[in-house]
């Protein structure tokens, strides 16, 4: 079968990689791809925002299947333009989306389904936020209500943050995405990323992945997308998955169901593991970036045939298999990142590292420039890596790092230091 997928970062070459592998596929395209997507698909042109312009690829190149990978195109309602030509793809509806595309949403849901998250307040204009902040002191999160590039989130330590930052958001800091307010109770605990396959009625957990969102070594600085990841996660027990469907994911897939809205595709439950068990940050409707990164070198099913099983609604008789091996990627990006990153630089040695046992490196923002590969974004390069533990997998992933030259780049030095840790603490 043909495939389109669309988006071009980390996440897509590691879906790319891991459907050039189904015995399902016949071409793979992918929009607009990047340079180490090149290598297992035909990357193309296209204006994804143009929907007219996706169909009209679908047609002429005879596709199949479409699979999104970022959450952009999705809130758009990419997936209800393709649905309404009868073209099967992977991802949510528009309106299913809105779990991403509107946080004080999600928070209705969950009060609504009793769902565990912390307690909220949504506003529209400064003055009732701010007599909110009056009776819910600091340390207190405040985030603009939509789509922000993961940029509209400050955790506030003190009102003075607080108050700045909701008038950031009613200032215009993030556009239409911050003309309404979220201000919520702050959870205390240890992050992971957890996600599930839904079609609309059943859903299957996937292996279980934590990421570091911070910039800095000793998970300092300011938050980015993700800078590494590791899977398994060794705080998600397989009590706490089991209690995190009971209790977060099938109730929310029920409530978009009654809604009139199922929910078809990966959600990605943000949790904070708190002392009274997992309750949910926020919902993404997408895979992770770099979490995908982890699961794919993990995964031992057919990724194609899992994401029709969930385009379908036959994820019940679905079962997949994961390698026993531990998996960790290290995100090399540019100088300057999250701010401006420095692109254009030349990166040398990836075929040396490329070289190293265990290891697969996926491209996040990269091009070609004649034989030369060039920084071309953010987050450029996910070095990942599989090993017996999450320490061995450590250990190839900057094993391989240290054969790339690349000055104008930089990484974090100790990506999956908490379950390194927690794997030295069982061993002692
Ligand atoms: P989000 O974009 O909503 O995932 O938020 C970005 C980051 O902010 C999360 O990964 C958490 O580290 C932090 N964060 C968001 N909401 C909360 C909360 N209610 N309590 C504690 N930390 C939070
Ligand atoms: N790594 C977190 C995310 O994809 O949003």
């Amino acid at each position: 079968m043909n495939v389109l997928l669309i988006g071009g970062g980390g996440r897509e070459h590691a879906l790319a990689w891991a459907l050039n592998a189904s015995p399902l596929l016949t071409r793979l395209y992918a929009a607009p791809g990047n340079a180490g997507i090149a290598d297992v698909a035909k990357c193309v042109a296209l204006d994804t925002a143009d929907h007219c312009a996706v169909l009209r690829f679908v047609k002429d190149q005879a596709i199949d299947f479409v699979v999104i990978g970022p959450e952009a195109p999705l809130v758009a309602g990419l997936s209800d333009a393709l649905a309404a030509v009868g073209v099967k793809h992977f991802g949510p509806s528009r309106a299913a989306s809105q779990l991403e595309g509107s946080k004080g949403f999600t928070k209705d849901l969950c009060r609504e389904a009793g769902i565990p998250t912390g307690s909220y307040g949504r506003f529209s204009d400064a003055h009732s936020a701010r007599c909110y902040l009056d009776t819910h002191p600091a340390p207190i999160v405040v985030k603009a209500d939509g789509l922000a590039a993961g940029k509209g989130v400050v955790v506030a330590t003190t009102r003075a943050e607080a108050d700045a930052a909701v008038d950031a958001c009613f200032a215009g800091a993030f556009g239409a995405a911050g003309a309404e307010v979220l201000i919520e109770e702050f959870l205390d605990g240890e992050e992971a990323s957890f996600f599930a396959l839904c079609d609309g009625r059943d859903a299957v957990a996937l292996a279980t992945a934590q990421d570091h969102k911070r910039v800095g070594d000793g998970d300092t600085g300011p938050n980015t997308g993700g800078m590494g990841a590791y899977s398994p996660a060794p705080v998600m027990t397989p009590a706490l998955v089991e209690r995190t469907m009971r209790e977060i994911i099938r109730p929310t897939v029920a409530a978009m169901a009654a809604r009139g809205t199922p929910f078809k595709g990966v959600l990605f439950a943000g949790l904070m593991i708190t002392a009274d068990g997992p309750k949910l940050i926020e919902y993404n409707v997408r895979f992770g970036d770099p979490e995908t990164q982890v699961l794919m070198v993990r995964l031992n099913s057919d990724l194609l045939a899992a994401m029709l099983a969930t385009a379908d609604g036959g994820l019940g008789q679905l079962d997949l298999h994961w390698r026993d091996d531990a998996a960790l990627t290290v995100v090399l990006a540019g100088k300057g990142y999250p701010g401006s990153p420095l692109k254009g630089t030349e990166i040398r040695g990836l075929d040396a590292a490329r070289q190293t046992p265990g290891v697969e490196i996926f491209h996040a923002g990269t091009k070609r420039d004649g034989d030369r590969v060039l920084a071309d974004g953010g987050r450029v390069l996910n070095v990942t890596a599989v090993g017996a533990s999450v320490a061995e997998a450590q250990q190839r992933a900057y094993a391989a790092i240290a054969k790339i030259d690349w000055p104008g780049g930089f990484w974090r030095h100790d990506i999956g230091w908490r379950a390194v840790a927690r794997e030295k603490g069982r061993r002692g």
